[in-house]
């Protein structure tokens, strides 16, 4: 059942592949410059008159949905909020006929996400749920179900549920320029013909699981990290601490690092593990410097970045590792996999039952 791998975990992290191609299929039209969404309620004229966008839900989907919010704000021109379901069903949200609320659940059972899903259509707005399961509570009440073809994840932390989820989000997003007319044809048709090299760029780093495996040796003796990033990276790093945190009972904190110094860096002293995402080009000269004011408290850093930066990254960094290149907008689809197999090889260092993390279920149906 496990396929020849030691854990649920493992073998769904290797399914990446394949869950972005299956997600993909049948939403991008034959001349390969389209996205089509086919069985969408969600009329045009409905995406015109959009004023805003709320992007809901929990944990791992919840982190899917910072990357997706970043992905539709800058696709479609639209101001998106995200919140954590819990917060979100209790605060009054400003909740118009012209929101579009979209709630992401991998098990589509998660309770305070089915709330908010209630709440936003009790206010008039329009739902859509990006979701694993098709048949499940949060599938059926939603106006619009963009299925996520990730098939069944049965780990308790969630890898390729969070990946198809973000390629859904890409779809949806192009789909919304599309008919806002916010994205050149050719601008769509680039992003598309990126999103199908996704596949193979995650196979070529699992090839290369081991040097994250000797990294997260080295982290597993360690209480606490941190791991710094902005923009999407930032986005990313959030996920990668949850995951570490949930399996390997690590503590870390993911930080925006131009926040860090506004107190947290007064917790970094000699050899505290700081894992720095550095992928997105337009800050990277700004996260270099964050890293810079880390290692002079004696962190030990290391970075995650492209082949390119490598060299110059190494002149401040204790170690580099380098992914595959795509969009600065797709980046989080293969800079997430480094950091889910440090979560599982930090856990397994540890000698934790990896799939079945103390205090956690699956699918959490009470709030
Ligand atoms: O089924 P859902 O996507 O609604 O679940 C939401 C969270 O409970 C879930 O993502 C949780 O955070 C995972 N265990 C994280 O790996």
């Amino acid at each position: 059942e496990k396929g020849g791998f030691d854990h649920f975990m493992l073998k769904e992290i290797h399914e990446q592949p394949k869950a972005y191609r299956d997600t993909m299929l049948g939403r991008i039209d034959e001349s390969g410059r389209k996205v089509v969404l086919p069985g969408l309620k969600l009329s045009d004229e409905k995406i015109r008159s959009l004023t805003s966008v709320h992007v809901i839900a929990c944990g791992t989907a919840y982190n899917a949905g910072l990357v997706g919010g970043t992905a539709i704000e800058q696709l479609v021109r639209i101001p998106v909020m995200n919140d954590v379901a819990s917060e979100y069903r209790y605060r009054s949200p400003l909740i118009t006929p012209e929101t579009l609320v979209i709630v992401v659940s991998q098990s589509g059972e998660t309770a305070d996400t089915l709330a908010a899903l209630r709440e936003a259509q009790a206010n008039g707005a329009h739902v859509l749920a990006i979701t694993n399961v098709v048949g499940s509570s949060i599938a059926r009440d939603a106006d619009d179900v963009i299925a996520t073809l990730a098939g069944p994840e049965i780990a308790v932390a969630s890898t390729k549920a969070y990946t198809s989820q973000l390629i859904a989000f890409y779809l949806l997003g192009l789909y919304m320029a599309q008919v806002r007319g916010t994205q050149s044809a050719d601008d769509v048709a680039h992003v598309i013909a990126a999103m199908h090299s996704l596949p193979e760029q995650v196979e070529s780093m699992l090839a290369q699981a081991d040097t994250v495996k000797a990294y997260a040796e080295q982290i597993a003796s360690h209480e606490h990290l941190f791991f710094i990033g902005r923009g999407l990276d930032y986005s990313v790093v959030q996920e990668g601490s949850l995951k570490l945190k949930e399996i390997s009972y690590i503590h870390s904190e993911a930080y925006a690092a131009g926040e860090l110094k506004h107190g947290t860096l007064a917790l970094i002293e000699e050899g505290v593990p700081v894992i720095a995402l550095a992928t997105q080009e337009t800050v990277l000269e700004k996260t270099v410097s964050n890293i810079k004011e880390v290692k002079a408290r004696g962190a030990d850093v290391m970075a995650i970045t492209h082949e390119e930066n490598v060299p110059d990254l190494l002149k401040s960094v204790d170690q580099a590792l380098a992914i595959p290149k795509t969009l600065p907008l797709l980046t989080p689809a293969l800079s997430v996999v480094p950091l889910q197999l440090l979560a599982y090889y930090a856990a397994l260092a540890r000698g934790n039952d990896v799939d079945k993390p103390r205090n956690l279920a699956k699918s959490v149906t009470v709030e």
